[in-house]
């Protein structure tokens, strides 16, 4: 049987490939994509998951979730988001690609997540790409069917690292309010798995693997390539080293293959902060037993190779004999 999973996601670059492996993988029924606000606006975000589900032709529902974090739902504010000089104007790395509404639902990514968990109890797998505001609203709405979630690969989070605070990763420090109630609530209940910067910064698509994808990757290969072109600007520029890390699709790859990761904890318990100089800060619980994996290393060689077997499965051989100088 096809696992059922949800994407929930904030699309984005790297959102962009965990989607589109997803989407070509055959043993995932994928139910849905929901999107929510984060990379960039939720229009935007929705506008890409349409035009990705276009791109690999597939009738998909794409569902419009939160337009902001929640606490600015809670205070009815909406804070403008624009993660232009890391995802481009677009958010997929200027692409522009076409898209129509076809693949829209009408219901919002809340009952839809709500709805679908409870047609399925302790079957449906969430992947979550994005910040936590959507499965925190829908916790918010219905806690007890939110427990019968048979598991959630969160990218997010991290032990003793941040990338937009000293002590925060993006999506958590985005809605710290939803990863609290994410982890509070469901990690008694739910596997939980936190793919955070401890597992993505471990890995790297690097110039050579561009490169490749551009010369044997049709058309879905080029749009790849281009689309990591700002984003690679971003690493080069921010850190100083050419290639850049694909969060998203390191929890894509932990979800479909456990053999990327090296170094797991688990049965543990998350701690998410929420004060102002912590915000989204996520520590191990001491002493205390919970369902969370956190996935602390990933070894760079099997990413790399899931990740061209998963984008491009015909060309996987070839690639594997492809010399660098
Ligand atoms: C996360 O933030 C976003 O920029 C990426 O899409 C990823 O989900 C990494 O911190
Ligand atoms: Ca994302």
């Amino acid at each position: 049987m096809k696992r059922k999973v949800i994407i929930d996601t904030d699309p984005g670059i790297d959102d962009a490939y965990a989607i589109i492996a997803a989407l070509n993988n055959e043993d995932l029924d994928i139910l849905g994509i929901t999107c929510v606000c984060g990379n960039k606006g939720i229009d935007i975000v929705v506008a890409n998951a349409l035009k990705l589900t276009q791109l690999l032709n597939k009738d998909i529902s794409v569902f419009k979730g939160a337009i902001t974090n929640m606490s600015n739902i809670r205070n009815k504010t909406i804070d403008p988001i624009d993660a232009d000089q890391v995802h481009g104007a677009d958010g997929l790395g200027n692409t522009n690609l076409d898209y129509d509404d076809h693949n829209l639902a009408n219901i919002s990514a809340i009952e839809f997540i709500i709805n679908t968990i409870k047609k399925y109890p302790n079957e449906v797998e969430i992947l979550a790409l994005g910040p936590l505001t959507n499965i925190g609203l829908c916790i918010e709405k219905d806690l007890e069917t939110m427990k019968q979630t048979k598991a959630i690969y969160s990218m997010g989070g991290g032990i003793d690292k941040g990338n937009t605070t000293p002590y925060a990763e993006f999506n958590y420090y985005y809605d710290e309010i939803a990863t609290k109630l994410v982890y509070d609530q469901l990690q008694d209940h739910v596997k939980i798995y936190m793919i955070g910067l401890n597992a993505t910064h471990s890995t790297r698509v690097d110039h050579n693997d561009l490169a490749f994808m551009l010369y044997e990757g049709d058309m879905i290969g080029k749009i790849i390539h281009n689309m990591t072109q700002v984003y690679g600007q971003l690493y080069y520029r921010h850190y100083g080293y050419l290639g850049a890390v694909i969060h998203d699709m390191v929890a894509y790859l932990y979800m479909i293959d456990r053999n990327v990761a090296d170094k797991v904890f688990t049965g543990v318990a998350i701690e998410v902060k929420t004060d102002k100089e912590h915000r989204g800060q996520t520590t191990i619980k001491k002493d205390i037993k919970a369902n969370v994996n956190v996935v602390m290393h990933c070894n760079p060689d099997i990413f790399k190779s899931l990740m061209i077997k998963s984008l491009f499965k015909d060309k996987y051989e070839k690639y594997l004999k492809v010399k660098t100088i």
